[in-house]
């Protein structure tokens, strides 16, 4: 039995299809996944996940048409405004990883300062905008060719990632059905546990959280070795 995974990453997809079953449009999806994001968040908390790991924009999503990428990069300002205080109360350190250059300026301050204001904190919430694990990997592939030959592990490669010092996820969660990891963590992932959901984004309840946290605890990880 494994106990609660240290380090939950989750892929927050479906906020489209949960609006269009509605009526609503998209933007009304991606502003209730904030909403599942801040719940989530909590219960990380309350069951003692220490880092959780969110995709909230892929190096792909650019391709989206402008007002949907425009109405989520509001969203992610207003989240971190929304949330700062939060976050400091409960001491959650908030992080990105992902291309920050592709980033309007004033969005990139507001994440600069939070992530200052929370270095110290234990517990993170480490949001992956503008990412894709390729384009991490080939950023990370620049750093490492410029290390010594002799130098040039595995080991020292993850540490020429975007967050060197975070753990691989022991967990991760897909929500919408959807069995791919659509270039997300590419390189972590080597030895996570995946739990995939039909329940979209928006929907992810408690329920759902126990569920993918109870499939978990019942996984046989090896890594490779024997029982
Ligand atoms: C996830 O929801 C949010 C982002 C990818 C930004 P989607 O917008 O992909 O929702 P679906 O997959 O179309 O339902
Ligand atoms: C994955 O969702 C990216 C995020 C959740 C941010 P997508 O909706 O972009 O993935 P695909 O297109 O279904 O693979
Ligand atoms: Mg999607």
């Amino acid at each position: 039995m494994n106990g609660v995974p240290r380090h939950l990453a989750v892929i927050m997809d479906g906020n489209g299809r949960w609006a269009l079953a509605r009526g609503k449009p998209r933007l009304a999806g991606h502003r209730a996944g904030a909403e599942t994001l801040e719940r989530v968040l909590a219960w990380c908390g309350e069951v003692g996940v220490e880092i959780l790991t969110v995709y909230a924009f892929s190096t792909e999503n650019w391709r989206r048409p402008k007002d949907e990428v425009e109405g989520l990069m509001r969203l992610l300002g207003l989240f971190i405004r929304n949330r700062r205080a939060k976050l400091l109360e409960d001491r959650v350190r908030f992080r990105v990883i992902g291309r920050r250059d592709d980033l309007a300026p004033a969005l990139r301050r507001r994440i600069a300062a939070l992530e200052a204001e929370t270095a110290a904190f234990t517990r993170q919430l480490v949001v992956a905008l503008s990412y894709g694990g390729r384009a991490e990997i080939v950023d990370a592939a620049r750093r490492f060719a410029a290390l010594p030959a002799e130098e040039r592990t595995d080991a020292a490669f993850a540490r020429c990632l975007y967050a060197p010092d975070l753990p691989d996820p022991d967990l991760i969660v897909r929500t919408s059905g959807e069995f791919r990891l659509s270039n997300f963590l590419l390189w972590q992932c080597a030895y996570s546990e995946l739990f995939v959901t039909d329940v979209l984004w928006p929907d992810f309840d408690r329920a759902a959280f126990d569920r993918a946290l109870a499939s978990y605890a019942r996984r046989d990880r090896r890594m490779g070795g024997h029982a």
